[in-house]
């Protein structure tokens, strides 16, 4: 296709042409990832497309990623049309907000409760939470019994959280909690795809909306009211506590309690969907490689010896972590985020005007020929810190990358890790016979279709 020259070196961003539906919109409607890989195809690493009338572009390079994410990160917020279709639940916290004032004295309240030091003490919570849900597989199975890992896992997941942020045991509103997110998370994944009619306009689908955001807000609200009624609120040590008392070092002032409910919502959502599909996956690959679960075991068994795997195991559990770092590869949870340009930029030596959206594609990215052979086979093997070295940095970006990367990356990978240890070590979770491969189904987050579900049997 021929490059139209502007003035200065930088050549018009490729479009996609009518061919691939109006614009883009249809065939991205029918197979987001099929289109977009077709268009890396025939494109190269930028391209242009349109989404219901909104101009996107594509970027999928390490070089592009790092441009936007870190070299040039200021000049990218997130006033784009991902990010404004989940805001209305994310509202002012830090995953959606666009606003980088906003953002950055956010950011500066909580980040030190993020930091490796701060998660090592809710590692507790998951090495707990983990033998729990293993006991109660123990109590509730039989051997060969098919179990729904994905319902399983991401009780797992949303348990941790709510004892790290609230010391709260899990029981019914937790439940509702889920329910809530489920729903809101179909109607704005169905909205991203086809966002008509907007969601301003009154329909039964609003209602529903309206209806899962005030259920999850009861369940945060019930939370803060509850710690701020209690004289003794401080006893707890917690991240809600934390926040609660953070001070803001530029300004003295802490953080109102409207921001702090979005806060605590965006943790809660931020690290339940993501994790869950992260462990689901993993289970499955390990099912369907059965001779990395047994590295997985070695590994285990050598450092371990039969006990759960703790805090202190991490660094002599290398094998699992670069199993956990492949899984996000293959199957990155976060595979879709957007930047919105402030300013006229270029990239890769294109023009990308003021205003455009740029859609960035992990799924994509980690399938990028240059940096990843045989980009579909599962192989740990790409993780060894040399191999690691030898890439550019931003050809795996799960958590993102520069100011806006993942708060909770080290929550993530320390609970990943505990749990991948800790379940190979005493039990065995296999693919039931005849099972078919599972499609991965990119909504907000990148879902296995219909689930995982796996026989379980204690080793
Ligand atoms: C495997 C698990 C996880 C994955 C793959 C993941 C992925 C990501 C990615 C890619 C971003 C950046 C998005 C962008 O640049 O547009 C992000 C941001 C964020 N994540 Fe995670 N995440 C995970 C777990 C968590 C957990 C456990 C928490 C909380 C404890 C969390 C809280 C957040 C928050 C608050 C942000 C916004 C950060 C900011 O903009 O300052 N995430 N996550």
């Amino acid at each position: 296709m021929a490059k139209t020259m502007l003035p200065g070196r930088a050549t018009e961003v490729p479009t996609v042409g009518r061919a691939d539906g109006i614009g883009g919109t249809l065939a991205f409607r029918r197979d987001q990832l099929g289109f977009l890989a077709r268009g890396v195809r025939r494109h190269g690493d930028i391209f242009r497309f349109r989404l219901l009338g909104i101009p996107m572009i594509l970027v999928n390079h390490p070089d592009h990623i790092r441009h936007v994410l870190v070299d040039n990160a200021m000049n990218y917020d997130k006033d784009a049309m991902l990010f404004r279709v989940v805001r209305p639940v994310l509202r002012t916290g830090l995953i959606a907000i666009a606003d980088w004032d906003h953002w950055r004295r956010q950011r500066r309240l909580m980040a030190p409760h993020f930091t490796p030091r701060a998660v090592a003490g809710f590692a507790r919570n998951m090495t707990d939470e983990i033998g729990a849900m293993l006991g109660r597989w123990e109590r509730d199975h039989r051997p060969g019994d098919v179990l729904d890992i994905t319902d399983e896992v991401g009780q797992l997941a949303l348990r941790i959280v709510n004892r790290s942020l609230f010391s709260a045991r899990v029981g019914d509103t937790a439940q509702g909690f889920e329910r809530a997110f489920g729903e809101a998370n179909d109607i704005l994944g169905a909205f991203f795809r086809f966002p008509f009619p907007p969601l301003s306009v009154p329909t039964p689908r609003r209602r529903r909306l309206r209806r899962a955001i005030a259920s999850m807000d009861d369940f945060v609200s019930g939370f803060i009211t509850e710690r701020l009624r209690r004289a003794d609120a401080d006893a707890e040590p917690d991240l809600l506590t934390l926040l609660l008392h953070s001070v803001d070092a530029e300004d003295g002032a802490g953080m109102a309690l409207e921001n702090l409910h979005h806060e605590v919502l965006n943790i809660c959502i931020g690290a339940y969907e993501t994790t869950t599909n992260a462990l689901s996956w993993a289970f499955y690959l390990l099912a369907r490689h059965p001779e990395v679960a047994r590295r997985v075991r070695d590994e285990g068994d050598a450092v371990l010896g039969g006990r759960p795997a703790d805090l202190a195991d991490l660094p002599r559990l290398p094998y699992t972590r670069m199993v956990v770092d492949e899984t996000l590869r293959i199957y990155s949870p976060a595979y879709m985020s957007m930047r919105h340009a402030r300013a006229q930029d270029e990239i890769g030596g294109h023009r990308v005007p003021a205003g455009s959206n740029l859609l960035i594609n992990s799924y994509l990215l980690h399938r990028h020929p240059d940096f990843w052979p045989d980009p579909d086979r599962f192989d740990p093997g790409r993780f060894t810190p040399d191999r690691v070295a030898a890439r550019p940095k931003h050809a795996y970006v799960p958590f993102g990358s520069g100011a806006r990367v993942c708060i909770g990356k080290h929550f993530a990978l320390t609970e990943l890790v505990l749990a991948l240890a800790t379940v190979n070590q005493r039990h065995r979770l296999v693919l039931p016979p005849g099972a078919p491969e599972v499609e991965p189904e990119p909504l907000i987050t990148l879902h296995p279709r219909g689930g995982i579900h796996l026989a379980w049997e204690p080793r």
